[in-house]
């Protein structure tokens, strides 16, 4: 039987190393996605999609499908999945490693202001009415009911639920990735005074970074959340060695 691996996703990193691990032959791989977007991007490895119910629920899907090696690629602000991801690991005996992209470092020219949460956030954005570019994803909008007194401006892939009421708020149904250029045109367009944004790190959401600090747009950063005390890398060839390591390099004969 081929050793059988799964992927933790949701993440463009996770979607880079499932389209490397969908060319060995020596393996059986599978990718999971929390199943929060209708139409995820296309996947090079067989999906499955939702919850899996908590430490319990992934330990068992862990020891019922002989999982051989756990790899957790979801975003580093994924908390409960990653928490979830050791325990289950740790329970079953399964090797886990965490691919996590390294966090943005401000530069010259940028302005930002820490926040350890979205709660902080908010706070942070002052009692004075703004107009704030608030690029945090759809779970972390609650936060910032407590600071209605700002325009925000919210762009989602899907429709953001509704039970959050920010009085001043306008939606952009946009998917990804966007350029400097776009991002400054946007910025400008609304009239975006300050912009509050997770550390996600990666090139794929960096542009907004780099045209607020074009326009001199101060960013309120949340911190990430400490990352679980795991075997981490953030490079995708690191954790293609890491599955070398435990199963092999493929070969020509795909044994
Ligand atoms: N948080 C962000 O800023 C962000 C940004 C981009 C992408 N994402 C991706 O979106 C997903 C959800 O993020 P989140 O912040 O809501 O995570 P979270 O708070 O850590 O996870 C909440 C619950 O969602 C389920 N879940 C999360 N990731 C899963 C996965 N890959 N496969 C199966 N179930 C998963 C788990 O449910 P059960 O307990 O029932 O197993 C988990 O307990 C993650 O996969 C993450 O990689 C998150």
């Amino acid at each position: 039987m081929k050793p059988s691996i799964l992927i933790l996703g949701g993440t463009t990193e996770a979607r880079e190393l499932a389209g490397q691990i969908a060319a060995w032959p020596h393996v059986d791989a599978t990718m999971s996605l929390a199943g929060r977007t209708r139409t995820p991007a296309a996947q090079s490895l067989p999906l499955r999609s939702g919850g899996f119910g908590g430490v319990d629920g992934l330990a068992g899907y862990l020891r019922d499908h002989r999982v051989n090696a756990l790899i957790d690629a979801t975003h580093p602000y994924a908390a409960n999945m990653s928490a979830h991801a050791t325990a289950a690991a740790q329970r079953t005996a399964t090797p886990l490693l965490m691919l996590s992209r390294p966090a943005w470092v401000a530069v010259e020219g940028d302005h930002w202001i820490d926040a350890c949460d979205s709660n902080a956030a908010a706070e942070l954005l002052g009692s004075q009415p703004r107009r704030v570019f608030l690029a945090v994803g759809r779970q972390q909008l609650a936060a910032f009911v407590r600071a209605p007194q700002h325009f925000y401006l919210i762009r989602s892939i899907e429709q953001v639920d509704a039970t959050v009421s920010l009085p001043r708020a306008q939606y952009l149904l946009e998917r990804g990735p966007f350029d400097v250029q776009a991002e400054r045109a946007t910025l400008i367009e609304h009239a975006i005074e300050m912009m509050v944004s997770k550390n996600s790190g990666g090139d794929a959401t960096y542009a907004k970074i780099a045209a607020a600090r074009a326009l001199g747009i101060p960013i309120v950063m949340i911190a990430r959340p400490p990352p679980p005390a795991i075997a981490c890398v953030d490079t995708v060839d690191a954790a293609l060695a890491w599955l070398h390591h435990l199963f092999g390099a493929p070969t020509a004969r795909g044994v």
